[in-house]
């Protein structure tokens, strides 16, 4: 299968992030797969502070690499320096109908949050955000995109896009489906979504100390304020990590935790320890990437070689389709 995604640059990645790439690195093994980042449309609400954009790219494509995305085996490349997708953009824009724009239900809902906190993004591409993003998959005949669950509207918008361009013209575009990324999300240290703009993150490079200080500020049972009080592992936020980054040993915590024969102290220790063993290989080849600079300028080049040769050959049926 031909398999699309991307993520616009937000820089440094954190654990919250894993389960999205897991996801890709599964795909990765087995189909032709196409990762690239979304610089354009990080233009779509940060206009006017473009400064950190390019750094943004670097450190999030080095986190990428150093999670085992190969670019041996994916085409790894940044959307700016594939021209193709703002062609074909602004010939699916063409056929979109405003309303079908207008109804992505992330839509309005931004827009007015955004100009709660003073930021106008009530632009034309704002509102074309969605299309951009149909013209990304569509370039490529992607046959799957895989998400998270906030980005179907945005899918929908897409399939509707390509059975319309299909229908007026000739058959182009396959409607590509979503791969929906499997593992739980887990939360941020406060217990809310996991994301730099609440400050609640774990970067996947950060260093050891700062993963055990961010492990202690983790929320646990409100209800346990004692060391032997009994807790209850389901409704603390350490244990939703332990499941995954301490599973061996999950049942042992549980009855502990239970019975009020672990503290919260020591059981954020053992957590702090397996995170710090599974992010340290990450960590590794992450320092080893951006030692050498011109490794990540070889992977964009690579990446934009393979990534425009396939976009052409759909811009030549596109052409051919519209005959212009
Ligand atoms: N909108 C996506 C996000 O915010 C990023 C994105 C842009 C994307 N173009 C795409 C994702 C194409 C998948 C396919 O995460
Ligand atoms: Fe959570 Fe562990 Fe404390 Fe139980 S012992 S409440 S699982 S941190």
């Amino acid at each position: 299968m031909r398999i699309l995604s991307g993520m616009r640059p937000s820089g440094k990645l954190h654990v919250g992030h894993l389960s999205v790439l897991s996801n890709w690195l599964r795909l990765q093994a087995e189909n032709d797969c196409f990762f690239f980042v979304a610089d354009w449309h990080a233009l779509t609400t940060a206009y006017d502070e473009t400064e950190a954009i390019r750094s943004n790219t670097s450190e999030m494509l080095a986190d990428w690499l150093a999670v085992g995305i190969d670019p041996d085996k994916s085409t790894v490349f940044v959307q700016s320096q594939v021209l193709e997708h703002a062609e074909l953009h602004l010939l699916l824009s063409m056929i979109t109908p405003l309303s079908w724009l207008e109804r992505v239900p992330t839509y309005k809902d931004q827009v007015q949050q955004l100009a709660a906190r003073g930021k106008d993004i009530a632009t034309y591409g704002f509102l074309g955000y969605p299309l951009l993003q149909s013209a990304d998959i569509l370039i490529y005949r992607a046959d799957a995109v895989p998400v998270g669950q906030d980005q179907l509207p945005h899918l929908e918008l897409c399939r509707e896009v390509a059975r319309r361009f299909n229908h007026l013209y000739k058959l182009v575009f396959p409607e590509p489906q979503a791969l929906l990324a499997d593992t739980a999300l887990l939360p941020g240290v406060d217990g809310r979504k996991m994301s730099k703009s609440y400050g609640n993150e774990i970067s996947l490079s950060a260093d050891p100390d700062t993963v055990e200080k961010r492990v202690r500020m983790m929320i646990t049972d409100p209800a346990r304020i004692r060391k032997h009080d009994p807790g209850n592992p389901e409704v603390c936020n350490v244990f939703a990590y332990q499941g995954i980054y301490n599973r061996d040993v999950v049942g042992e915590i549980t009855a502990a935790c239970r019975e009020g024969a672990i503290g919260c102290v020591a059981c954020k220790l053992r957590l702090a320890a397996s995170l710090n063993r599974f992010l340290e290989p990450i960590r590794e080849r992450r320092a080893r990437i951006l030692a050498e600079p011109r490794f990540l300028d070889e992977v964009m080049e690579r990446g934009r070689e393979k990534a425009t040769a396939a976009a052409r050959e759909t811009m030549d049926r596109v052409r051919r389709a519209i005959r212009i």
